[in-house]
C-alpha cells in the first residue's frame, strides 16, 4: 500500500471556484522515498501538501493516506490519521513564541495519547538534530537554523513516516541552509520516513531520489535519479 496516493486531484479557488489551480494531479508516494517537488510561484504545491496532510478536503479526486481516503474520514479520524502519519515542516518555522523549544517540540503530546514520557521524547528529538541543552529556551532566543531544527525536532515527535516540508530552507541562508539538508538526509537515512519537499532550492534535487515538477496544475515532471553521495 503507498503511504501517500493522488488521483486527478483537483483544486479550486475563489468566491465561485474560478481560479484552477491543480488540474488532475497524479501522484503516488512510497515508503521511505525522497521526492522534491518543484514547480512556479502559485504552481500550487503548498496546496497540494495541505491536502496531503488532510487540512483541505475541498478537493476532487481522491487522496489517500497510508490506504485512508482523507475526504470520506471524520473530521477526528482524519486529525488522527494526520497525527500518526504526518510531521509537517515550513519555511517560517511555525514556532509557538511565549512556549519554550521542549513545550514546542511536545506539542503533538498535547493532542495525542502520549503524555507520559513527552520531556524525554522532546530531549531525545532535540538531540537528533543536534540541539540537546536547547530545552529550556524561547524561539526568540535562536537563531533562524536553530528554530528550524526544533521545527524539524517537533515534527519527528510522533516517529511519522511521512515528513511533509514546505520550502524548508527558504528563509535560511545558504550555509544555514546546507546544515538543515544535510540533517535531513541524516534523518532519512536513520529513520527510513518518506519526505515530500516543495522547494526551489536547487541542491535538494542532488539529494532526492525522485524529482516531481508541477506545472499547468499536473505533474509536469517525474524523474528518479541516483542519488548523489
Ligand atoms: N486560500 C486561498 N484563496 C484563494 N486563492 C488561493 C488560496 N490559497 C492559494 N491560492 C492560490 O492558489 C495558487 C497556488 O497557491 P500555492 O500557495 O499552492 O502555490 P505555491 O506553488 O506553493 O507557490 P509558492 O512557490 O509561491 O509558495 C496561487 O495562485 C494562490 O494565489
Ligand atoms: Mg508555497
Amino acid at each position: 500500500m503507498a503511504l501517500l496516493e493522488f488521483k486527478e486531484i483537483e483544486k479550486r479557488f475563489g468566491p465561485r471556484d474560478e481560479v484552477a489551480v491543480l488540474r488532475g494531479v497524479d501522484l503516488t508516494v512510497e515508503e521511505g522515498e525522497f521526492v522534491a517537488v518543484f514547480g512556479p510561484s502559485g504552481s500550487g504545491k503548498s496546496t497540494l501538501l495541505n491536502i496531503a496532510a488532510g487540512l483541505d478536503t475541498r478537493y476532487r479526486g481522491s487522496a489517500k493516506l497510508r490506504g485512508r481516503d482523507l475526504r470520506s474520514l471524520s473530521d477526528r479520524a482524519r486529525t488522527e490519521l494526520r497525527r500518526s502519519t504526518v510531521g509537517m515542516v515550513f519555511q517560517m518555522y511555525h514556532l509557538v513564541p511565549d512556549w519554550t523549544v521542549q513545550a514546542n517540540v511536545s506539542l503533538p503530546s498535547l493532542f495525542g495519547e502520549r503524555v507520559d514520557g513527552a520531556a524525554a521524547r522532546a530531549r531525545e528529538v532535540l538531540a537528533k538534530v543536534g540541539l540537546e541543552g536547547f530545552e529550556h529556551r524561547k524561539p526568540v532566543e535562536l537563531s533562524g537554523g536553530q528554530r528550524q531544527r526544533v521545527a524539524v525536532a517537533r515534527a519527528l515527535f510522533s516517529s511519522p513516516p511521512l515528513l511533509l516540508c514546505d520550502e524548508p530552507t527558504g528563509a535560511l541562508d545558504n550555509e544555514t541552509g546546507a546544515a538543515v539538508l544535510e540533517l535531513f538526509r541524516k534523518i532519512h537515512e536513520e529513520t527510513r520516513a518518506a519526505f515530500v519537499v516543495v522547494t526551489h532550492d536547487e541542491r535538494v534535487a542532488n539529494m532526492a531520489g525522485r524529482v516531481v515538477t508541477l506545472g499547468d496544475g499536473k505533474v509536469a515532471r517525474d524523474e528518479r535519479r541516483e542519488v548523489r553521495a
